[in-house]
């Protein structure tokens, strides 16, 4: 059941967390849907090829429960649901290759056969447990999880004592071989100080079982037991298993039939795999290791977390549909343009920490770095070779100075910065060093006063300089952004007048692109004053 070449790295495969369908898309998981595709899109950039998984989680009780009050099927509540999320990416332009939907038959076949071969091999077992239950969590509740009052707190939802009879994983037998897999990598869970946070859960905790299945009497809405008919399988157990059922696993032996399917072995192990904090521990750090390793995953197969911190309201509250305070992405990205709300969700969060959404800000965002130092720019750098040159460029010219120069070293060391950034997924970081070049190219203007060289014909040669060093800083810069703010890369393109020969790549990005002779496009802004809201 192991892949063989597992090593195999050539495709750089990211995940995310698969959203649950008892909502509809909301700005943490867009945030987090876009973090992946900014990333998937700049290893592209990179010549590297991509595999980004994507979807939605269907099953289990909150959905069985929701469904129930509005009186339609689970599958119909789950299905409505689905609709909004693959809506929302497509209009937010998250482009991704695998969309990993928990209902496929394509998925719970596989869940079933990890199910059977865990069974065979007596890594499954029955038991009766009676305990605390929270039906929001779903899951039982031990006495780690009271507060300080000996209660179970708020988060928790209703809690009720239960008995009941069902399977269990023996998660267990696994711990010792866990915490010598994390002491011994490191990299296993980006940023550090969350690897931290993992090891020091995994001294204090006791090694207990993981109860995998519910008994259908409660909960019809999940994957059925191969071996048992009467219960089905636990939802994380089921939307765990995504990440390698959508990327191809055991399909020659279970979906021989199934069109669409990757390879697994060009994928596995991921490269990313992108949630959020709150599911690290116990699901992605603690459960899904000792999955793999139980299926039998060689530790070199283990995937890499990247744990995204949360979104918080504009006073730092969480936010929740219940406080009311619930961003839709979809409102932000009609007023700000898609990119516009792309660039905020990315410059305004270290990836990791957290930050706080706040519609001034992105106002500020849209109006100063976007409208202002990018737009603007961009406007000048077109219209002034329209106004001085009838937008023809020329290109070495006998001119060079030290102004030209700083403006081309800046635009030939930016790949790299770039790079340094996105290497730690820094997003913010990237595009502050690409907007410290706008900074430079805005000072440029000012500097060398293009308005004031036109007057003069023996500037004529110093004029064509700074026009040609201009609009090549747009073409650069619009090869820079475009994993953050893609079509707006595009409308540049198209006003520059370029296109970047196909399967273009950051190691064919040169300065001098623009040949002599180029003519630029047509100036339109790229971001038009908001309406006032
Ligand atoms: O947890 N800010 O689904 P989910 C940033 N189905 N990210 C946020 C956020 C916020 N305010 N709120 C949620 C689930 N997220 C499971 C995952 S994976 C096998 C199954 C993130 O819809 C959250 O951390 O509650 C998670 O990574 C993702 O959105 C989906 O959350
Ligand atoms: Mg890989």
């Amino acid at each position: 059941m192991i892949p063989n070449s597992i090593m195999s790295q050539d495709t750089f495969f990211i995940t995310t967390a698969i959203d649950y369908t008892n909502s509809a898309p909301h700005i943490g998981h867009a945030y987090e849907k876009l973090l992946a595709d900014v990333i998937a899109r700049y290893q592209r950039s990179q010549g590297r090829p991509v595999y980004f998984l994507t979807g939605v989680d269907q099953h289990g009780q909150k959905v069985q429960q929701s469904a129930e009050r509005e009186e339609i099927t689970a599958q119909e509540f789950a299905d409505r649901n689905t609709a909004l999320f693959l809506e929302a990416w497509e209009t937010l332009g998250v482009r991704y290759d695998g969309w990993a939907a928990t209902t496929a038959p394509e998925h719970k076949a596989v869940v079933q056969a990890i199910l059977q071969k865990l069974y065979d091999e007596g890594q499954i077992y029955k038991a009766t447990h009676t305990g605390y239950y929270s039906v929001r969590q779903e899951q039982f509740l031990t006495d780690k999880e009271r507060n300080e009052e000996g209660e179970f707190g708020s988060e928790w939802g209703e809690v009720e004592e239960r008995t009941e009879e069902n399977y269990y994983f023996k998660l267990s037998d696994h711990i010792d071989w866990l915490k010598q897999f994390v002491a011994g990598h490191p990299e296993f869970v980006f940023p550090s100080f969350r690897g931290k946070e993992l090891v020091n859960a995994l001294e204090k905790s006791d090694a207990i079982d993981l109860c995998i299945t519910r008994p259908k009497s409660r909960l019809e809405w999940g994957i059925e037991i191969p071996f048992d008919t009467d219960f089905v399988t636990f939802v994380w157990f089921d939307a765990l298993i995504n990440y390698i059922s959508f990327a191809g696993y055991l399909k020659a032996e279970v979906n021989p039939e199934a069109s669409g399917l990757p390879d697994f072995e060009t994928l596995w192990p991921a490269n990313v795999h992108l949630i959020g904090k709150d599911i690290m521990i116990p699901a992605h750090a603690v459960y899904w290791p000792v999955m793999l390793h139980a299926i039998g995953f060689p530790d070199e197969a283990m995937p890499r977390l990247v744990v995204h911190g949360f979104w918080n309201d504009k006073r730092g509250a969480k936010l929740s549909k219940s406080e009311g305070n619930v961003i839709d992405p979809l409102s932000r990205s009609k007023r700000f343009g898609v990119d516009g709300l792309r660039y905020y969700l990315m410059a305004s969060i270290a990836t990791g920490r957290d930050a706080d959404f706040s519609d001034e800000r992105i106002e500020e965002a849209y109006s100063q770095d976007l409208a202002k130092n990018l737009g603007n720019l961009l406007n000048r750098s077109l219209n002034m070779p329209k106004r001085y040159r009838d937008r023809i460029l020329k290109k070495d010219a006998d001119y060079d100075d030290a102004l030209n120069r700083e403006i081309r070293e800046a635009f030939e060391a930016l790949p790299q910065a770039v790079a340094g950034a996105m290497e730690s997924y820094q997003v913010h970081a990237a595009l502050e060093e690409i907007w410290k070049c706008l900074t430079l190219c805005n000072q440029f203007v000012e500097q060398t006063a293009p308005w004031v060289l036109a007057k003069d014909e023996s500037q004529s040669a110093r004029l064509d300089a700074v026009l040609y060093h201009l609009a090549e800083a747009m073409v650069h810069t619009a090869f820079h952004i475009a994993p953050v703010m893609p079509e707006t890369s595009q409308r540049m393109l198209v006003q520059l007048n370029y296109t970047f020969p196909g399967g273009f790549c950051v190691a064919d990005l040169r300065w001098g692109m623009l040949p002599d002779g180029h003519e630029l496009g047509e100036g339109k802004p790229l971001f038009p004053r908001l309406e006032p809201s």
